[in-house]
């Protein structure tokens, strides 16, 4: 009898992955773990295996390329972004790559509205204020935020999750929109009444500037200390993207100086930690990278996920490879 081809999953997901892996004949190893593994326990983990899913916290760098090379026929990203992966290394091992792209597009566009709510509205220094049973009677002057209606959006980076965006904002509160990106689209602009601009203009004339840019070297520090200061004195900068595409020290510094209106950070340059001093501003909201964190969605990407591998190890085409 043939040996069964073995899968390993890095970490703890939704069990459906594991489910669908065993019924499509495979050995599942891993995926009960709730701790990440350290990149010798991956490489150790990783022998023998004819498949990973691995997760944006794995580093698959060349070093683990080289040490998994001739097995391994895919790597399936349990994320739609994979700056986690050296891309070129797999190329050359001849090793699959996929991603979850699209079915976490609302729930990470959902996420980036309510970091704009939370920010302007200061949702989490009332709930602390409530909680600390400040709340002696309603105030004239208390907690006073920003309109987010007819507010002017600028989306930095235009693919399905920035448009889900525009999307919600146009509909929601009759944002006026611009977008960045280096294409123009055209049905865009025509059903968001939308103009594309430079980033100097987005970032001089926008009230909310949300990014959406993928993690490249010609996105690290997009915005640093010179775009921050173009930005209005009240206006407030969102990140659903990657960390580093914001020098976070320099948003520290403005944030500090009340240079700008605020932030809404699901994502740090320093991943997992914010940089110091930035958890105690109060015009800063932050979340621990779940912009795409609903269950249906997390389901929905372990199963893509999953139907990658299952189609990759049974000699098909991936559904989702990112090159
Ligand atoms: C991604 O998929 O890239 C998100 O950051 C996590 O879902």
């Amino acid at each position: 009898m043939a040996k069964k081809q073995k899968v390993l999953i890095t970490k703890k997901i939704p069990d459906i992955a594991k489910k669908m892996l065993q019924d499509a004949g495979f050995t599942v190893i891993g995926g009960n773990n709730s701790q990440s593994l350290t990149p010798q326990a991956l490489i150790k983990k990783s022998q023998g295996v004819d498949a990973v899913l691995c997760l944006l916290t794995d580093e698959i760098d060349a070093h683990y390329i080289k040490k998994i090379k001739g097995k391994v026929k895919i790597i399936a990203n349990y994320a739609v972004g994979y700056d986690n992966i050296a891309i070129e290394a797999t190329k050359k091992a001849g090793i699959v790559v996929t991603n979850t792209p699209g079915i976490l597009s609302d729930a990470v566009a959902e996420h980036t509205i309510a970091l704009i709510m939370a920010v302007s509205r200061r949702i989490v220094e009332a709930d602390a204020y409530m909680r600390a049973k400040s709340y002696k009677g309603w105030e004239p002057m208390l907690l006073l935020g920003s309109d987010v209606a007819s507010k002017k959006i600028a989306i930095i980076g235009l693919g399905r999750i920035g448009q889900g965006v525009a999307k919600i904002m146009h509909a929601g509160f009759g944002s006026e929109i611009m977008y960045v990106d280096k294409y123009k689209n055209i049905f865009f602009e025509k059903e968001y009444r939308a103009k594309r601009v430079t980033l100097e203009t987005a970032l001089k004339q926008a009230d909310i500037i949300s990014l959406h840019v993928p993690l490249l070297p010609s996105t690290t520090h997009l915005i640093g200390k010179k775009q921050i200061q173009l930005m209005k004195k009240n206006a407030i900068i969102i990140n659903t993207s990657r960390g580093p595409v914001i020098d976070e020290h320099a948003l520290y510094t403005a944030l500090k100086k009340n240079q700008i209106g605020g932030a809404g950070l699901d994502v740090f340059e320093f991943e997992p930690k914010p940089v110091t001093g930035l958890t105690k501003l109060k015009n800063v909201v932050l979340t621990p990278h779940i912009a795409s964190a609903t269950l249906e969605t997390r389901v929905e990407m372990a199963t893509l996920a999953a139907r990658n591998i299952i189609e990759v190890l049974t000699g098909k085409e991936p559904i989702s490879p990112v090159v």
